[in-house]
């Protein structure tokens, strides 16, 4: 398990998001802290942007805070991992190779969605229209000088 070291994260809100600047991975895993803390039965999270931007770090903020012991790997081959944390299973979504909407129907992904779990989707663009109403969507963006910002719709932290 990946140990969060203390970093005070700054979080302004505009409109209805939060606009985080992140400086180092060790932020970005505190940030996915957070939102584990508010993530509740069906929570479903969209993490957007590019390869190599954080969206697994994020991830891992998420189960460390879910109480989720086993380490998180890239399920990009499997696309869907799951693990089971102190209160709430969790889904790991990577999406990245997935063919279409049909092929999510059909390894059973849509029931994820709706159930009791807490489910995280990285490349969700490929089944945007089967996302519930309620999906928190995190941005994650780099900037030149390789910091992320973290902008959050859906969830206040
Ligand atoms: N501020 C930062 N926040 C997060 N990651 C950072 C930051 N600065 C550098 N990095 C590095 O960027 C990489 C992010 O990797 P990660 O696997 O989380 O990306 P990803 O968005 O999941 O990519 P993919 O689309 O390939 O799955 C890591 O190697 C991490 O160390
Ligand atoms: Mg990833």
């Amino acid at each position: 398990m990946m140990m969060t070291k203390h970093v005070t994260i700054i979080i302004t809100k505009k409109d209805k998001r939060m606009v985080i600047i992140s400086k180092s991975p060790e932020e970005t895993l505190a940030v996915g802290k957070r939102i584990g803390a508010k993530c509740k039965p069906g929570t479903v999270i969209s993490l957007r942007g590019s390869l190599g931007a954080g969206k697994t770090v994020i991830a891992k903020g998420v189960a460390e805070a879910l109480g989720i012991t086993e380490a998180i790997v890239s399920p990009t081959f499997t696309l869907i991992q799951e693990y089971q944390g102190a209160k709430l299973r969790m889904y790991h979504m990577d999406l990245y190779r997935l063919s279409g909407t049909d092929e999510f129907e059909m390894i059973g992904g849509e029931e994820m969605l709706y159930g009791k779990a807490v489910t995280l989707i990285e490349w969700s663009e490929k089944i945007q229209e089967m996302l519930p109403k309620t999906t928190v969507y995190v941005n994650l963006d780099i900037k030149p000088d390789q910091d992320r910002v973290i902008t959050i719709e859906g969830m206040e932290l």
